[in-house]
């Protein structure tokens, strides 16, 4: 695939979403659509937080399995809790194919070795995979936690996608997991405005999420709301957040 460039005048899903979050790695043109989200749903702010919390849930629950190796592709503009900041043993390779996310990781992490930041697409599953840096830091003899929250969203239903998402799964070890989380059809009207904006999102419901895991078996309660996935304590409404989420085991 073809790099991203850095191009302020072009918004980008993961420079709206670092406003959504209270950061300032974004341009005017990201928080004009930023701002027209917001209208349509004011609650977006505490969606993207409650999917980091997802996120820091899933983390916790593969550290407890033993897997402290993390491929975090399209891993965003780094914010509060980052992977290695939620697992301090872990080893985590950050990936995104936005330049921004790339450019503000490397400074933040940089001379930290348990750490790595590639720029890729993650369609470009053996690049990634086969990255010097990654795999000198990640035994792919052991098993492997990737993660693809909030991304797939970004990305439509292509024989490309399940060709990268088999070779992830045949390229990890047994005992490796695949946390995912996917904005649900309640943000039908979100999905257009990004769509006219230039970065097209695609929905998708429990079935075809379920779908994407083709070869990994779900942990239980399979493919739920973000906030009920293993919760810290109960939510009362998991089905207003509009994310669902599930995470599965490569047998
Ligand atoms: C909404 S952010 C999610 C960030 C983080 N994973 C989280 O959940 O907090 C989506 C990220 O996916 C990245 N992204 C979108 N399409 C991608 C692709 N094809 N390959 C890699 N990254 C991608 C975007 O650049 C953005 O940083």
């Amino acid at each position: 695939m073809r790099p991203m460039s850095v191009d302020p005048n072009r918004p980008r899903a993961a420079r709206i979403y670092d406003h959504y979050l209270g950061g300032r790695h974004n341009f005017a043109v990201d928080r004009a659509v930023a701002a027209r989200a917001l209208a349509l749903i004011p609650d977006l702010p505490r969606i993207a937080r409650a999917n980091r919390a997802f996120l820091h849930r899933a983390v916790r629950y593969a550290a407890s399995r033993g897997v402290r190796q993390f491929l975090d592709i399209g891993s965003g503009i780094p914010t509060e809790g980052n992977v290695h900041e939620v697992v301090p043993s872990a080893k985590v390779v950050y990936v995104d194919v936005d330049p921004t996310a790339v450019v503000h990781a490397r400074q933040i992490l940089a001379g930290d070795p348990s750490t790595v930041v590639v720029q890729a697409d993650l369609h470009d599953a053996e690049q990634i995979l086969g990255d010097p840096q990654a795999k000198a830091l990640l035994d792919f003899t052991r098993p492997v936690c990737l993660l693809l929250v909030a991304v797939l969203h970004f990305v439509p239903d292509t024989p490309e996608l399940r060709a990268a998402l088999r070779t992830y799964r045949d390229a990890l070890a047994p005992g490796s997991l695949i946390v995912l989380s996917h904005a649900t059809g309640e943000v039908g009207d979100l999905a257009d405005l990004y769509t006219r904006a230039g970065t097209p999102m695609v929905l998708r419901d429990r079935g075809e999420l379920a779908g994407l895991l083709e070869g990994w078996d779900l942990v239980e309660p399979g493919v739920v709301h973000g906030p009920a996935w293993h919760p810290d304590e109960p939510v009362a409404d998991p089905e207003a957040y509009a994310t669902l989420a599930a995470v599965a085991v490569r047998p």
